[in-house]
């Protein structure tokens, strides 16, 4: 199962002086490029899902996709949520699998910024996620045109960068050091200086938005001074548009499946490039070796009731699902009753935790806490409750 923390796997890469691309994925054929350009490579790779692209897919289908493609995978994967708009995106995000997030609060004032950054990160820790703010201003929307930017980029500044961070926590700082999404508006003039000065200040991984259109030579200096991911879409989704124009101007009466051929190797071919030109490429088993495996919690309850009848208890069941799958970084929540008569135990709740950290988090959830003490403590005084983590096969160095 090679999803793994996402901090372990960006630590890995900003100490030893290369960048993970984080490549938005829109559909299965940016999935399957990106994969296979990671298992071509050796690379550790993120699968990023913009909020701003949600319009274009069901963002739960693809998200099944997305952690199936990530958990065959025999390279290092994270899956991260890519400028979130809100707490309840992130927390939604977190419950589909994503393990890191981001809730951009870029365009606010700083307090505000950090004021909506610490609360995302007080939930997204005590789910065991981490979190990765972003300072200054870096403008546009992957994928559209430079023509259609809205505002100038504001750079971050050292000052602001240090008080962000030590008042949020947040585990990665994307900056604004002279990128802009989407196309590029000119030659971007960066300030690796000031990127310089942040990374000797801040001493964590920082984070590049609006990686297109950069050239080799930018993508080095930002790398050697501290950028240990770099977020990547419109050079993809230009490969694969400019693959689609190829098809239809070979065949004009081609059908759907003849204008989307070889889409997935276009994507692959830009991102295979990236990986090696960003130093990522090879360093996947080290990545394995070395970060901790993302492994989920089933935390499982065995229970009798006595002072309910059966409806009353599936009622009872159906009202805990109901408040415990909304509790963050809670992926899903099985109530069931045995198929046996005479079994020792009737009724479970088999309630799965993202990671770990939520065995905490969960039990002191002030809904979980009241829901427990209201409803079902005071029925089922017969229970055995205990927290189960997967055993994994070994990874060796
Ligand atoms: P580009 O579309 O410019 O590559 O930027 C992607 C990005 O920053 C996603 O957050």
């Amino acid at each position: 199962m090679p999803l793994v923390d996402m901090k372990d796997m960006l630590q890995h890469a900003w100490a030893n002086g290369y960048a993970v691309g984080a490549f938005d994925v829109v559909n299965l054929d940016f999935i399957s490029g990106v994969m296979d350009a990671a298992e071509e490579t050796g690379a550790p790779v993120i699968l990023s899902l913009a909020e701003s692209h949600f319009e274009y897919f069901d963002f739960a289908l693809l998200m099944a996709a997305v952690e199936t493609a990530a958990m065959r995978a025999t390279v290092p994967v994270a899956i991260h949520l890519d400028h979130g708009e809100s707490m309840a995106s992130a927390v939604e995000a977190i419950r589909r699998g994503c393990n890191g997030v981001m809730v951009d609060a870029s365009d606010r004032p700083l307090a505000q910024n950090i004021e909506i950054t610490r609360e995302l990160v007080n939930m997204a820790h005590g789910c065991g996620v981490p979190v990765e703010g972003e300072l200054g201003y870096v403008p546009g929307v992957e994928g559209e045109d430079a023509a259609r930017h809205p505002g100038e980029i504001r750079y971050t500044t050292v000052e602001e960068a240090l008080r962000y961070v030590s008042e949020t926590a947040v585990d990665f700082l994307a900056v604004s050091v002279g990128t802009v999404h989407g196309r590029m508006r000119g030659t971007p003039q960066l300030d690796i200086t000031r990127l310089a000065e942040i990374n000797a200040a801040l001493n964590m991984p920082l984070v590049i938005h609006g990686g297109t259109g950069l050239d080799d030579a930018q993508f080095h200096a930002l790398i050697e001074n501290g950028v240990a991911k770099i977020n990547y879409y419109t050079a993809l989704s230009d490969a694969a548009a400019q693959q689609v124009r190829q098809n239809c101007e070979a065949d004009a009466a081609a059908g759907f499946t003849s204008q989307v051929k070889d889409v997935p190797a276009a994507i692959r071919a830009e991102a295979a490039r990236c990986m090696k030109l960003w130093g990522a490429a090879g360093r996947g088993a080290e990545v394995l070796a070395c970060a901790a495996p993302w492994a989920p919690v089933e935390h499982l309850i065995i229970y009798n009731v006595s002072g309910l009848d059966r409806r009353g208890v599936h009622d009872m069941a159906l009202e805990g699902k109901r408040i415990l799958a909304a509790i963050p970084g809670v992926r899903e929540v099985f109530i069931g009753e045995s198929l046996r008569d005479g079994d020792r135990y009737r009724y479970t709740w088999l309630v799965r935790f993202c990671h770990p950290a939520v065995i905490e988090s969960y039990r002191h959830h002030p809904d979980h806490v009241d829901f427990a003490d209201r409803l079902f403590r005071p029925v089922a005084g017969d229970r055995i409750s205990i927290d189960y983590t997967e055993i994994l096969p070994r990874v060796e160095a």
